[in-house]
């Protein structure tokens, strides 16, 4: 049986073959480590790193390619800024549609005497942006929030978030996981202060890799929550205060980045709005596709009704079906690879309407077609209507 990965939003697959390639070659000819040894090899390892920040920091439109941190994945870097920059005390602002990625380490910071509020969103995912200004407080010091939903694929209006922040005089944080090589995003332009990725979704690259990206100086307004060897300033026991060392102590993942690195050339390539425009025109086919399915009361898809405003993440309810049943045989019956669950997002389900029980979650990728979403709607058809 042909299987069809509809798991993007989870991991993209397949990637760009210089991926593995790139990570392989690595492995068998090179293999040295960086900032540590004195020979050629280390320093050509050390420049395909530095080519690494370059590329992601004229992705993101960052300031200086030094302030591209990397780290294994956006929780990591979303704990490094969120542990690092609140002090007992604080007050933040998120959405009520983050991932636990957020929302577990600020739960833990309640402990230390930090506190949150949850701008509310609709039930179709969009921020309710009028009301963030009635939860301030004297002591909130930042915004917290996802750029687009990984149950729904709603984008929140980062820009507009953005000028609130800079308004009130908040540090703006944003979660690109879902976002990154998939819509454009301009830290300079959409205000963000502190700007966390993961390697392995929308920059095609290998898991283990991701990183943040900080405006210049906000670095000295954050403690860093690991410390060790950098391989620079060896002689003292205390953390370089420069970046990108500050928050990169002990030794890297070298075939990571260097994977991420051929993810990111492939993207510049391709072009992130050929991808968003290809994801979206499939969203578009399987939402009109399920149209008679949902009128015949058989299905409930979540988020935005349309195009407009979203990535390609599609959730569904299957109403008299049980969702795990459904997505099990759509995976044993026609190879047809999904996600069901809370997808670690129990704040977007409540505001979604589908806790606790969750969703099915379709997410589109480059390398998935049209005959693909058919033959995915066609199961969906038959499984809901028993043909
Ligand atoms: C919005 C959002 N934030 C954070 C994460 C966590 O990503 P990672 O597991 O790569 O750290 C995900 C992953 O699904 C996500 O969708």
């Amino acid at each position: 049986m042909e299987k069809i990965y509809f798991d993007n939003s989870s991991t993209t697959f397949p990637k760009p073959k210089e991926v593995p390639e790139a990570m392989y070659r690595y492995m068998t000819t090179i293999g040295s480590n960086i900032n540590r040894g004195g020979y050629q090899a280390a320093y050509d390892v050390e420049e395909a790193v530095y080519e690494t920040r370059q590329l992601l920091c004229r992705l993101f439109h960052g300031e200086d390619c030094k302030q591209v941190v990397f780290t294994k994945n956006v929780t990591e870097s979303l704990n490094v800024i969120l542990k690092g920059f609140l002090k007992p005390g604080d007050h933040v602002l998120v959405s009520s549609m983050e991932h636990n990625a957020v929302m577990r380490p600020l739960q833990q910071l309640t402990e230390q005497g930090v506190s949150f509020s949850r701008i509310p969103c609709r039930s179709d995912g969009t921020l309710c942006l009028d009301q963030a200004e009635g939860l301030l407080r004297e002591n909130t010091r930042a915004v917290v929030m996802t750029h687009a939903s990984n149950v729904c694929g709603t984008i929140l209006p980062i820009e507009e978030v953005g000028v609130f922040c800079r308004t009130h005089g908040l540090r703006f944080f944003v979660d690109c996981a879902q976002s990154a090589g998939v819509c454009p995003i301009d830290m300079a332009k959409m205000g963000i202060d502190a700007l966390a990725f993961t390697g392995h979704k929308g920059l095609l690259g290998p898991q283990g890799i991701g990183g943040f990206i900080l405006k210049k100086g906000l670095e000295t307004e954050l403690d860093p929550l690991l410390s060790g060897g950098t391989g620079s300033l060896s002689h003292t026991e205390f953390v370089p205060d420069f970046m990108p060392d500050r928050f990169e102590p002990g030794t890297m993942n070298l075939p990571g980045i260097l994977g991420l690195r051929e993810g990111l050339l492939w993207l510049e390539r391709t072009g992130i709005d050929n991808i968003l425009r290809h994801e979206l025109e499939l969203t578009k086919q399987f939402l009109s596709g399920l149209q008679p399915m949902e009128e015949d009361g058989q299905i409930r898809s979540v988020g935005l009704p349309d195009t407009i405003g979203r990535t390609g993440v599609v959730s569904v309810q299957t109403v008299g079906r049980e969702l795990a049943q459904v997505a099990y045989e759509l995976d044993s019956r026609y190879g047809i690879m999904t996600r069901v669950g809370l997808h670690c997002a129990p704040s977007a389900h409540r505001t979604l309407g589908t806790f606790p029980t969750g969703t099915i979650r379709f997410s589109f990728g480059w390398w998935n077609t049209p005959l693909e979403v058919e033959r995915a709607l066609q199961a969906l058809k038959e499984l809901l209507y028993g043909i």
